[in-house]
């Protein structure tokens, strides 16, 4: 069993749609919710922790009841930045066991790659989903090209995002006492020297940014909907 943190507590800016990204509909509900039902649906998950901006939290509480989404324990107004709205979840939740760490923005998460997560968090303390990356990588500045990267050892890292609660926490706390804004969870975890294991997710993981990655949502919506038929 694992909890699962998801900050929703976002602006959504790249996608310009004047208001949180997370309420545009893909298909027949909401982005977020799609996302929230994935969890929903897994007998693995034992709670939901959302973070929220405090003048949405209304608006998402009626959203949950709407589409009986059941499993939230606690919804915690998220932060400035990311990495603030997750820390508020941990200040929340205080129990050992695993967390994963989910972009409410990612609605098309499989179930396998969860488990994957999971157990693999549980051996080794810390799991990210991954995928490899398909393109020639360069490393550039001022629009030179410095050198071709070795594509073989590069992953495009998505989440889910799995730890042990204590390693999480750890890594957390010494981000906010130094000051330190990562770009995921993982970040805070390498950078106390512990190993983070790759998950193989799936292309399709996608995160819902810009408004061509909900054209692409709807198609793969469709996909998964015939899929599952
Ligand atoms: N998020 C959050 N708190 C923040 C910023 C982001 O909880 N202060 C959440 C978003 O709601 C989203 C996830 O983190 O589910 C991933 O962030 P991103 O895709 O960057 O969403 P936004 O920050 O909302 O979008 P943008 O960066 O384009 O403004
Ligand atoms: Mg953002």
């Amino acid at each position: 069993m694992y909890t699962v943190m998801i900050p929703a507590a976002g602006s959504g800016q790249r996608m310009g749609a004047g208001h949180n990204k997370l309420f545009l509909m893909l298909g027949d509900k909401p982005i977020f919710i799609h996302t929230l039902d994935v969890f929903e649906r897994d007998q693995a998950c034992a709670g939901i922790i959302l973070a929220v901006k405090p003048e949405e939290r209304q608006e998402i509480a009626s959203m949950l009841d709407r589409y009986h989404i059941t499993k939230v324990k606690e919804m915690v107004d998220g932060g400035s930045e990311r990495q603030h709205s997750v820390a508020a979840c941990l200040e929340a939740h205080n129990k050992n066991g695993v967390v994963l760490v989910h972009d409410a923005a990612r609605p098309f998460v499989r179930h396998s790659v969860i488990a994957n997560l999971v157990e693999s968090a549980t051996r080794f303390g810390a799991a990210i989903a991954g995928v490899p990356a398909k393109d020639t990588m360069k490393l550039a500045s001022s629009g030179i090209v410095e050198k071709t990267v070795e594509r073989d050892s590069l992953w495009i890292v998505q989440t889910p995002q799995a730890f042990r609660y204590d390693v999480l926490k750890e890594a957390a706390h010494q981000a906010q006492v130094e000051d330190f804004l990562g770009t995921d969870e993982a970040m805070l975890v390498e950078r106390l020297g512990y190993p983070v294991h790759i998950v193989e997710s799936t292309y399709d993981n996608v995160k819902m940014t810009t408004p061509e990655d909900l054209a692409f949502g709807e198609v793969l919506l469709g996909k998964r909907q015939r899929e599952e038929r």
